[in-house]
């Protein structure tokens, strides 16, 4: 055991991309447990998109974190020592660890779960972490997701992305379409994960590639990128299509706020990071907007026609880029843990 804690601190909020400014590796003496506590090495540290928006200096869902801070972030950690009964040594422990060697656990606001018997660390992560969990309730309770929906997914490589596909294939939907950058992923989704059809938004026109792999609308859209892919799927919703804004993770590093003509920016209270399970959301929304993160009763031909260029321009668009395979009906396969291919997102975890 190191007898120092090398701890990654936020030094200065970024203003676009984090780079070698934001942070800053320091060490600190290793903390000792009091009554009630436990020591616990950090094994497994969680680096989320979600992280860059605790950095703005903007009220969000979670408190910002302090200049000088450990970065907050999930995490598992193993007990070393312990003065509580809640914890033993060798026990692995899983919830807000930060980027550092060793944290305290205590027993009350810095409590720490114990890992269930059979989770690995890395599912504790993904699966059956805050992304896992983003994608469960996102499309079950704020999605409502039913039988013969045709579900899109944006971010569909990513963590709650390639989840929340699953989870609509599970529930029955009638087609799930994944929205991710490059043929490997694509790829990826459909023939691993079972989404009916990808569109690569890194390859075509978007707009073009939705009307084309959802010709009669979107029923459920979940939004985990917000900007132009947000734009396109309101485009193409269906009458009565819902929206879940789970993240906008194009905007994150934007300076001077989210592009184009979203419907609701990266800072607004209803979305993302709020999106879920933020009680901003209880408030009313701008026109057109439900609460709990859903978007109701817009019609494509309501919110598209405003998005909408001009024939001329859309004559001009390059060929959508759409991957796909027939809806095998009653696919009802439990979540996939195959391997995403390289860059294909954060699995959530990597080893500390
Ligand atoms: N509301 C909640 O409680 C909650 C919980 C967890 C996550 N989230 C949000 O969910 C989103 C995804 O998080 P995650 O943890 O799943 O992240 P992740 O595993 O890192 O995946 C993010 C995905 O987004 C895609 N992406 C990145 N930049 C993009 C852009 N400009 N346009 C389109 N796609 C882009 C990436 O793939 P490509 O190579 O395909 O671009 C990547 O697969 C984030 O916005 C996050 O804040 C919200």
């Amino acid at each position: 055991m190191s007898d120092r804690n090398r701890r990654v601190v936020l030094a200065e909020r970024p203003t676009g991309m984090v780079d070698e400014r934001t942070t800053r590796l320091e060490e600190a003496e290793v903390p000792a447990p009091g009554p009630g506590e436990a020591l616990a090495r950090v094994r497994y540290i969680s680096i989320d998109p979600t992280i860059r928006t605790w950095m703005n200096d903007a009220p969000g869902y979670l408190p910002l974190i302090a200049i000088d801070e450990v970065v907050r972030s999930g995490g598992v950690a193993e007990v070393l020592e312990s003065n509580s009964e809640r914890y033993a040594p060798g026990d692995l422990l899983f919830g807000m660890t930060g980027w550092q060697d060793y944290v305290i656990a205590d027993e009350g606001a810095r409590a720490l779960q114990a890992l269930p018997p059979g989770i690995s660390p890395t599912a504790a992560l993904g699966v059956f972490g805050i992304t896992g969990m983003a994608a469960y309730f996102g499309l079950t309770d704020v999605g409502a997701v039913k039988e013969g929906d045709v579900v899109v997914v944006s971010g569909a490589a990513g963590a709650t992305g390639s989840t929340a596909g699953q989870i609509a294939r599970i529930k029955g939907a009638a087609k799930v379409i994944g929205i991710a950058g490059g043929p490997q992923k694509c790829a990826w989704i459909v023939e691993e994960l079972s989404f009916d059809e990808a569109i690569d938004y890194k390859a075509g026109d978007i707009g073009a590639g939705l009307r084309e792999a959802a010709p009669a609308g979107i029923d459920l859209y979940f939004d985990n990128v917000g900007g132009p892919i947000l734009d396109a799927c309101l485009g193409q919703l269906a009458l009565r299509g819902r929206v879940v804004l789970c993240g906008a993770i194009s905007s994150y590093n934007a300076r001077g706020g989210a592009s184009g003509r979203q419907l609701l920016d990266a800072d607004h209270p209803a979305r993302a990071h709020g999106g879920l399970h933020h009680p901003r959301l209880l408030r009313p929304l701008p026109a057109g907007a439900g609460r709990d993160g859903r978007v109701a009763g817009l019609g494509r031909d309501q919110v598209g026609r405003a998005h909408r260029r001009g024939p001329r321009a859309r004559a001009r668009r390059p060929q959508p880029a759409v991957h796909g395979r027939q809806h095998r009906q009653g696919d009802r396969q439990g979540l996939r843990r195959a391997e995403r291919p390289a860059g294909a997102g954060l699995v959530g975890a990597l080893r500390a």
